[in-house]
């Protein structure tokens, strides 16, 4: 069946590699974070937040105007965390509208009701608009976090030898403490979808004392293990020597451009949407049901930016171990790290976190049911709740830009956080 839909894909392209579209004259296509937020009448700080691996993260505090300065102190932070190629924007490109008004954090019933239209869809907005603190993460490597206090991207190699261990390691903690320190509070919420959740199931493995700082942690499309993906990743993973070639040509990665130029082909932006379900298929799930196929190529750009080939390695090689491993980096250097010659396991029996929230769907390919029921049969806490969405067509990126997005997800969301505010 798989195998089947990529010969189509592959097919697909072949005919219709001769249509040519012009570009999007829509306003969010190709914004920045920056005009994202400005075009909603929000400001915004950025803030630079250093590892301690000497990455420079670009990281986007969002500043409702209507809250006055000495009030702004009172919001609590709330951490947006992409996924694997993703970017900070995922949160806000959704709708258009979600414009900046005075906020108020009532979501009782008849708040939430009056919450319910698209322009709510995009959730780094409307937490602006219900006195969040909104900041918005960008991972090493991805477009505004090129940055290094030594290494230069563009000229050192060793910029880009990270994987998903880093992120865990480095990254996530870094952002915590930095928000922590900066907003004098103790605890924030953590909204991280896909690879988003994954750092921090991940953190709050090797480092339980991080329960304590983070409060909710709500993950969307939750990834921990990877067996079942159905991705092209996991076809990849199984031809024989490709982990190990890919651990040794390093550098990054980045499907962007090739997932934009595919899709443009097979005219996925005039309207050829069965086709385009095809083209989409490989990197987030096959059904396109839920998608607002006008905005199609606003979310285009935003697919795929940059990491680096560890990172997709990494992911190929727990696929084929069907465990959470770390980097895997051959035997002998195995030993030397970490004095074994298979990489250890995050240990998810060590999360002792009861401020977990999980949302998921039938319909995810790359988060798929049988790997997130071993993932919350192996967190052995209570979860403050286990939403699976209702909508069995539900794909990994409806969690961001599905046309229902503030209907199935957001509300459920801000539902939980609410519960949250003062602590
Ligand atoms: C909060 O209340 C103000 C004044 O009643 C209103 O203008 C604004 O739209 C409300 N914000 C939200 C997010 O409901
Ligand atoms: C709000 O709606 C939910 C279900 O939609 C219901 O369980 C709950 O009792 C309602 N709360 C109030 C205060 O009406
Ligand atoms: C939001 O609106 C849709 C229809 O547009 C309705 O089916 C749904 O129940 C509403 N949800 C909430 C939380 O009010
Ligand atoms: C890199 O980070 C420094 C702060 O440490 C900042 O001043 C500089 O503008 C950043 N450069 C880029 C390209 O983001
Ligand atoms: C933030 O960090 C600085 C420098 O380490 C420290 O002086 C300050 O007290 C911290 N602020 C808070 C609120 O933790
Ligand atoms: C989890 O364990 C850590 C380390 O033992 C501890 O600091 C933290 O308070 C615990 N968290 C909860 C929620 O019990
Ligand atoms: C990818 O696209 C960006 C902007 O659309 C362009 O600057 C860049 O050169 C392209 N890269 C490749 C390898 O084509
Ligand atoms: C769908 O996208 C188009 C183009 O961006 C936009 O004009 C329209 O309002 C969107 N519809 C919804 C329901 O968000
Ligand atoms: C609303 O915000 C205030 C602080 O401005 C906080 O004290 C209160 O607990 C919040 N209420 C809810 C329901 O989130």
């Amino acid at each position: 069946m798989n195998s089947f839909k990529l010969v189509s894909l592959l097919l697909s392209i072949f005919v219709h590699s001769a249509t040519v579209n012009c570009d999007s004259n829509d306003p969010d296509y190709k914004a920045t974070i920056e005009e994202l937020i400005e075009s909603r009448g929000f400001n915004y700080e950025k803030h630079y937040i250093e590892t301690k691996d000497g990455y420079i993260l670009g990281v986007y505090r969002l500043i409702n105007p209507f809250v006055d300065q000495s009030s702004r102190s009172k919001l609590k932070p709330i951490v947006l965390q992409h996924g694997f190629l993703g970017v900070g924007s995922d949160f806000l490109i959704n709708a258009p509208g979600g414009n900046a008004v005075p906020c108020n954090n009532s979501t009782d019933n008849y708040s939430l009701s009056k919450l319910n239209s698209t322009e709510n869809n995009n959730l780094g907005f409307l937490l602006g608009n219900l006195c969040y603190d909104v900041w918005i993460s960008n991972s090493r490597g991805n477009g505004y976090s090129r940055n290094h206090t030594t290494l230069n991207p563009d000229i050192d190699g060793e910029f880009w030898k990270f994987s998903i261990d880093e992120l865990i390691a480095y990254d996530t903690p870094a952002v915590i403490d930095y928000i922590l320190n900066q907003t004098g509070f103790s605890s924030l919420g953590w909204i991280g979808h896909s690879q988003g959740s994954m750092v921090m199931f991940g953190l709050l493995s090797e480092r339980p004392e991080y329960s304590v700082k983070v409060k909710p942690f709500i993950a969307l499309a939750p990834v921990f293990y990877v067996q079942h993906m159905k991705s092209f990743v996991r076809f990849a993973a199984k031809i024989p020597g490709i982990l190990k070639l890919g651990r040794w040509v390093g550098g990054s990665f980045s499907a962007s451009n090739l997932t934009y130029n595919i899709m443009k082909k097979v005219g996925c932006f005039s309207g050829r949407v069965e086709l385009c379900d095809h083209t989409l298929f490989p990197f987030v799930g096959y059904d396109m049901g839920n998608t607002n196929t006008s905005r199609i190529e606003v979310y285009a750009t935003k697919f795929g930016t940059t990491s680096s080939l560890w990172n997709l390695v990494h992911f190929g090689q727990n696929i084929k171990s069907g465990n959470f491993h770390k980097f895997d980096f051959g035997e002998a250097e195995n030993e030397r790290r970490y004095g074994q010659p298979i990489p250890p396991i995050y240990q998810l029996s060590k999360i002792n976190s009861t401020s977990i929230a999980i949302l998921h769907s039938k319909g995810d390919d790359l988060s798929d049911q049988e790997d997130v029921t071993q993932l919350i049969k192996d967190m052995q806490v209570p979860l403050l709740r286990n939403y699976l969405v209702p909508l069995p067509s539900w794909n990994h990126y409806d969690f961001l830009v599905a046309e229902n997005c503030f209907q199935y997800i957001n509300s459920v969301a801000i539902e939980i956080l609410s519960t949250f505010y003062s602590i």
